[in-house]
């Protein structure tokens, strides 16, 4: 019997080490790495497999030999979905959706897969949740349920089977950590057996043309069973957020071979499943009727769309010897950026007092546009003045002071005014030949000048 192989996997990063190590010398995070079995003989590490099915075994060839005729995407059903993967689900394909339970994607996935099953023959796994439950929340979905063929079954080598008689299009498997193959030693969800299953599942998805959709829990500090350990053998990874508390879903790519990574899908829970929120750019203005000092809204570009946020800073004198600088949905550095720039520029000291910012609705900002907006709402809490409530504000601050131009100006103007914003302060080279209508354009090239504009 051939020796068992061990190896030790770094949960982070995915790098492998001949022993075991407190830290990762690769990523160096703490208490990472855990031994993984890989079991006597890694399954089909010596099987030809060279990519789609259809693609011959080890032959060489140059690159205009190669068959361009793509295989058509298989539509998702839910237009936001196909645009986050990149216009579809792309046939023999493996894409890992990943969430923190309770995130709707049991519901997303079921949705889609009633609705594709109507098309092609497609097949849902369940290892969660019992096929009486599956169907319950169908039933009470509303969704045709005549045509998905349903499994029930956690072991990877069996469901493989089953699905090689059936022939699915596309085949979800729920949820990646209650399966294990039978030659990796430890229990379901550990590192090795989730590892050891997805890269079996991509293969087979690959060799044999099945789109196969995984769905992989993230723990409470956010990651996926290691995020990287998974990433690297899969095709697409999206994560599917949003607050408990909140109706609202966010599906963004985090990694994709097959488009673009920054596009945001925007879906909302509702009685009855999951509806996409095909226009998403103001459902996170929910702005009360009173206008408040420290209340300012921007308009941020997500993907290849503009979405106006609301963001709010607080700014209140401290108590403490290191006043708290603390930043939700947005950079703390760039925070600590920004005030140097306003103590050094805009000539307003905030050093002995606290400042909080929060953007609205959970919304993440990772976007230069947001500097000015944040620097106004800010002088707006320490002034203890009250904003306009039809203004909005973008634009890229400089440690010079300077203003600078961000990427789509005009279609975010139209859009704020699209939706009833009667004032926008930009940087100059964003103002456009011809305003808005109905709106003033503020350019602005200094900080100086941004601040004289609110007077
Ligand atoms: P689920 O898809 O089971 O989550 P996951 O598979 O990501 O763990 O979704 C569960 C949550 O969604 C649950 O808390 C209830 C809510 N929900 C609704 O609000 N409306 C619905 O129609 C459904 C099916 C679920
Ligand atoms: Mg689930």
């Amino acid at each position: 019997m051939a020796k068992n192989k061990t190896a030790f996997v770094c949960n982070e990063c995915g790098q492998d080490f001949p022993r075991w190590q407190g830290q990762c010398s690769a990523c160096k995070e703490w208490n990472t790495i855990t031994e993984v079995r890989l079991g006597s003989a890694t399954p089909a590490r010596g099987n030809s497999f060279s990519g789609y099915a259809g693609s011959s075994g080890s032959e060489v060839q140059t690159l205009d030999q190669i068959d361009l005729n793509e295989l058509p995407r298989l539509s998702s059903s839910f237009k936001e979905f196909d645009r986050v993967l990149g216009g579809g689900i792309v046939p023999g394909s493996a894409i890992l959706i990943g969430g923190h339970p309770g995130a709707g994607k049991s519901t997303l996935l079921l949705q889609t897969l009633c609705q594709l099953a109507e098309t092609l023959p497609a097949l849902y796994v369940t290892g969660e949740e019992s096929l009486q439950q599956v169907a319950m929340r169908a039933h009470r979905l509303g969704l045709p349920t005549a045509r998905l063929r349903m499994l029930s079954e956690t072991s990877v080598e069996q469901l493989c089977d089953v699905a090689l008689k059936e022939k699915p299009k596309v085949m979800v498997v729920d949820s990646i950590q209650v399966m294990h193959m039978s030659d990796v030693q430890s229990s379901p969800g550990s590192v090795s057996q989730v590892r050891e299953s997805a890269s079996y599942l991509t293969r087979f998805a690959k060799q044999h043309g099945i789109a196969v959709i995984m769905v992989g829990h993230v723990t409470k500090d956010g990651s996926l069973a290691g995020p990287k350990v998974l990433e690297h053998c899969i095709d697409c990874s999206v994560m599917f957020e949003g607050d408990s508390d909140s109706r609202y879903r966010t599906l963004r790519a985090h990694k994709n071979r097959f488009g673009a990574i920054n596009e945001l899908g925007v879906f909302a829970m509702t009685e009855r499943g999951l509806r996409e929120v095909a226009n998403p750019s103001a459902i996170f203005l929910s702005r009360g009727s009173e206008a408040a000092s420290g209340s300012l809204v921007m308009v941020i570009w997500e993907g290849t769309r503009p979405m106006l946020v609301e963001l709010q800073a607080l700014v209140d004198s401290s108590a403490l010897a290191n006043p708290r600088r603390i930043a939700v949905g947005m950079d703390a550095n760039r925070l600590a950026m920004l005030l140097a720039v306003m103590h050094r520029h805009g000539g307003l000291q905030m050093s002995d007092q606290d400042v909080f910012v929060n953007v609205v609705g959970g919304v993440k900002v990772t976007e230069t546009s947001a500097d000015l907006t944040l620097l106004m709402a800010m002088v707006s809490s320490f002034r203890n003045r009250v904003l306009p409530q039809d203004m909005v504000v973008f634009g890229e601050v400089g440690l010079s002071g300077e203003i600078r131009p961000v990427p789509n100006g005009q279609e975010r103007l139209f859009e704020a005014a699209k939706h009833g914003f009667k004032r926008a302060i930009v940087p100059k080279a964003n103002v456009p030949k011809k305003s808005p209508e109905g709106m003033q354009v503020i350019g602005v090239n200094k900080l100086t000048e941004a601040l004289d504009a609110l007077t």
